[in-house]
Formats: structure tokens, C-alpha cells, sequence
């Protein structure tokens, strides 16, 4: 059975950073890009000069200690970005559902705010499409 665990960046062992990246699309992706940035204020932030404070908060879904999806909630004084992916094996289970209605339950009680989502294909823009107004929908440039 699939469960969900909330952490902070903080939290994730190296083992955990290591599965996160390989659960994103290669090239060019936003979750990639933004967990990045992530994982360099974790090395850095002892460093003066450096990012001194990163508002992210990590939701895993787990099934047998085993990590088949994630998603990445990061706040920046005025909204909430949402980006996530699921294992390509474990799609179509309702894992990204799971993921998506815990981000909106967090979003609301810390924030007061709607998760930001940007759909930059038909699937995704299907899959943000089932949740209504409680997700705010931007579409990705090129799509
Ligand atoms: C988009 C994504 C997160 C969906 O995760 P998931 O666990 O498969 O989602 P669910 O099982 O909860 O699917 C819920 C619904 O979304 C829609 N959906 C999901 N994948 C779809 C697909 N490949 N084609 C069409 N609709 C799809 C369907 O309506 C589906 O309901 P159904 O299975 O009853 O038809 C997953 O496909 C993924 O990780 N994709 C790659 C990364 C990505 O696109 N991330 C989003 C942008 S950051």
C-alpha cells in the first residue's frame, strides 16, 4: 500500500537526494532545476554569501520502502509551486492523485494559497485538469 511522508529538504538522507533526482525527466525540467537549488542550499548554507533560507517541502509516496513517486512544494513569499513525478511503473495507480491533494491540504493550512502547477503537456494538463479551482494552472511556454 502506498503511503505518503512529508519532510523537509533537511530531512532527505543521500541515498533519498539520489532517487528524487533519478525521478526526473532528464534535459531541460523544472522539478530537476528547482530541487537543484534545493540540494545546493543543503551544501552550502553554512557558506557566507550563499542562500541562506529555501521554503521547500518534500512529499514522498512510498510503497514497501520503496520511493514510487514525489513531489516538491516550494513557497516563495507569494505562491506555492507544485511540481512532481511519479515512477513510470507505478503510473496510472492514482500516486499522483495522492500527491496532488496532500500538496493542497499543506498549501492551505501553511500558506492560505492554491498550489501553482505548470502543465507543459496534454497528459499533465489532463491529469491538473481533474482537480478543478483547487489547483492555479499555468501552461508551460512552448506547449
Ligand atoms: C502526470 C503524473 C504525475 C500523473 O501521475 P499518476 O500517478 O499516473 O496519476 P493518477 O494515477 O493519479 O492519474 C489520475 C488521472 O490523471 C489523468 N492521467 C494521468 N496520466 C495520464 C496519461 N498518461 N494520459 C492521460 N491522462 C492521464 C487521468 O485522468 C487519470 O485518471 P485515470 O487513471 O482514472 O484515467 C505522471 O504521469 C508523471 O509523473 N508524469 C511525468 C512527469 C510530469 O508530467 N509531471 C508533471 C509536471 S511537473
Amino acid at each position: 500500500m502506498t503511503k505518503l511522508r512529508v519532510v523537509t529538504p533537511e530531512e532527505l538522507t543521500q541515498k533519498e537526494i539520489r532517487t528524487l533526482f533519478s525521478l526526473t525527466l532528464r534535459g531541460w525540467s523544472e522539478l530537476r532545476y528547482r530541487f537543484h537549488k534545493v540540494v545546493s542550499y543543503l551544501r552550502e548554507r553554512d557558506i557566507p554569501g550563499r542562500i541562506k533560507e529555501i521554503n521547500a517541502t518534500i512529499i514522498l509516496a512510498e510503497a514497501d520502502d520503496k520511493i514510487s513517486g514525489w513531489a516538491m512544494l516550494e513557497w516563495d513569499g507569494s505562491s506555492c509551486f507544485l511540481q512532481m513525478n511519479v515512477r513510470t511503473s507505478c503510473r496510472r495507480f492514482g500516486i499522483g492523485t495522492m500527491l496532488v491533494n496532500e500538496a493542497i491540504d499543506i498549501c492551505k493550512k501553511k500558506h492560505h494559497r492554491k498550489p501553482t502547477v505548470e502543465a507543459w503537456d496534454i497528459r499533465s494538463e489532463k491529469f491538473y485538469k481533474k482537480f478543478g479551482n483547487k489547483l492555479e494552472i499555468t501552461y508551460y511556454s512552448f506547449y
